[in-house]
């Protein structure tokens, strides 16, 4: 992976990213001795170097024994317990994935994400008829959302198959020993693994919520480990900001959030990726956005949304940069054809690849965002494959506890996700939130 800032320095200039170098440092040794805020949740900071042979082998047969049982393995979650694996099964997956008729693994489709009725009744409709198992994962076993799909999905395998048979189909991942599902699973007799009490959610993508529906789905989850490893040892504390990528990103954004860029987008040009922009946005709103600071994380997918936000990119309010994720090389080559006719124009593109064009397309938006005032930082994978990806997820947690702690912030809470619950609770007369009750009924 690389980083090219040279496009930022219409906002921001080399000598005003070095001058951070010892600020980052600072940051990032305190992500490594554990004396800034919110220390008990730095699990994920060597989570790749620390993952045993032992436990990745326990992953792989649980996936194994699920994959051998079940054509479709619904995996249950939210935020954090979700948009990791959706992520990177999408990086990695097919985009016709639902089309391909001849599979080597369980299709992979996630519920508890949403509360919608609709969402509900047709997953269940494509249930029937085939083999069926489901993964649920939630920290503190008490999430609503999830809690709601698992009632649901728990009783339509039981009444398929019996209690006995659907013990064997659900797999639990929560707390160790904690939480409303820690205490069904270990009644029911569920296979269960443990999200480490020091990992948050959206830094838990390397942990059994992010690695057990990957290894389901098919992904090598050893090639995402490595990556992530690899990652790990090149953004430590002895890596000077200049060989150091999360140090370099955590800067270049905290000089743009000190210029006055408030928002960023981070945009790429591979479809596949949309989702790890869904991640990556959880990963940095949830960290970075309280007590009324920190940058607002947008994402698009180009050269799509060139024509739908490229107007606003372009020319509308100047608070926002950009962070493009660019993939060297494509898994595959589509060439355009000559015409005889030429009736669409486009014989000056035969023999060009569509990863040429891409790169122009790229190469053209990003002059043009810059000279509209909006930076652009650069980040660069040489393809997508699960090694790179890891490496990349890895990447963007670092820089996102170094970027945190420079803003002032605890990166490793989110007090503000509360209020809605508490709302919704006092809403639907949960026991407990009598007094909430009446006061938000006399709001409407
Ligand atoms: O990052 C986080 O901590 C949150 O997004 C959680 O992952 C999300 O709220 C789901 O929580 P849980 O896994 O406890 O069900």
């Amino acid at each position: 992976m690389k980083i090219n800032l040279t496009n930022i320095q219409c906002a921001v200039n080399a000598a005003e990213i070095a001058a951070l170098e010892g600020e980052m440092k600072k940051c990032n040794e305190l992500l490594h001795n554990g004396q800034g805020s919110g220390n008990d949740f730095l699990g994920w900071v060597n989570l790749p170097s620390s993952i045993t042979a032992l436990q990745i082998d326990e992953i792989n047969q649980t996936a194994a024994k699920l994959a051998q049982k079940a054509e479709i393995v619904v995996v249950i979650g939210i935020g954090g317990s979700y948009l990791g694996a959706k992520a990177v099964l999408d990086a990695l997956g097919n985009s016709f994935d639902h089309l391909c008729k001849k599979r080597n693994a369980p299709v992979v489709i996630f519920a508890g994400q949403n509360l919608s009725e609709d969402y509900t009744h047709e997953l269940i409709e494509a249930l029937e008829g085939r083999e069926v198992a489901t993964i649920v994962i939630s920290k503190s076993g008490t999430t609503t959302e999830p809690a709601i799909a698992f009632r649901i999905i728990k009783s339509y395998i039981e009444n398929r198959y019996g209690k006995k048979e659907a013990s064997e189909r659900i797999v639990a991942v929560t707390d160790s020993s904690k939480g409303a599902l820690r205490t069904l699973a270990t009644g029911e007799g569920y296979k269960t693994f443990v999200i480490p009490d020091d990992v948050g959610g959206r830094f838990s993508v390397l942990t059994p919520v992010g690695l057990l529906p990957l290894a389901v789905a098919g992904v090598d989850i050893d090639a995402l480990i490595k990556g992530a490893q690899n990652m790990e040892s090149s953004t430590g504390t002895q890596v000077p900001m200049e060989g150091n990528l999360a140090m370099q990103y955590a800067a270049a954004r905290t000089a743009l959030y000190r210029a006055g860029k408030k928002i960023e987008i981070l945009a790429t040009y591979e479809p596949k990726l949309q989702n790890v922009g869904e991640w990556w946005k959880q990963l940095y709103g949830e960290s970075e956005g309280k007590g009324g600071k920190g940058i607002f994380p947008a994402s698009v997918v180009f050269t799509c949304d060139l024509h739908s936000m490229g107007q606003y990119i372009q020319d509308g309010e100047r608070s926002l940069f950009e962070t493009v994720i660019s993939v060297t090389n494509s898994a595959h080559s589509v060439k355009v054809g000559i015409d005889k006719d030429n009736l669409d124009g486009l014989n000056f593109l035969a023999g060009k690849s569509l990863t040429e064009i891409n790169e122009k397309a790229k190469i053209g938006t990003m002059l043009a965002h810059v000279d509209g005032g909006v930076p652009n930082i650069e980040l660069t994978i040489d393809r997508i494959d699960a090694y790179n990806i890891g490496a990349m997820l890895y990447m963007f947690e670092k820089a996102c506890g170094m970027s945190g702690y420079a803003l002032g912030v605890n990166p490793f809470d989110q007090p503000g996700v509360e209020a809605y619950k508490a709302n919704m609770f006092a809403l639907l007369e949960k026991p407990g939130f009598e007094e909430q009750t009446k006061a938000i009924k006399a709001r409407l």
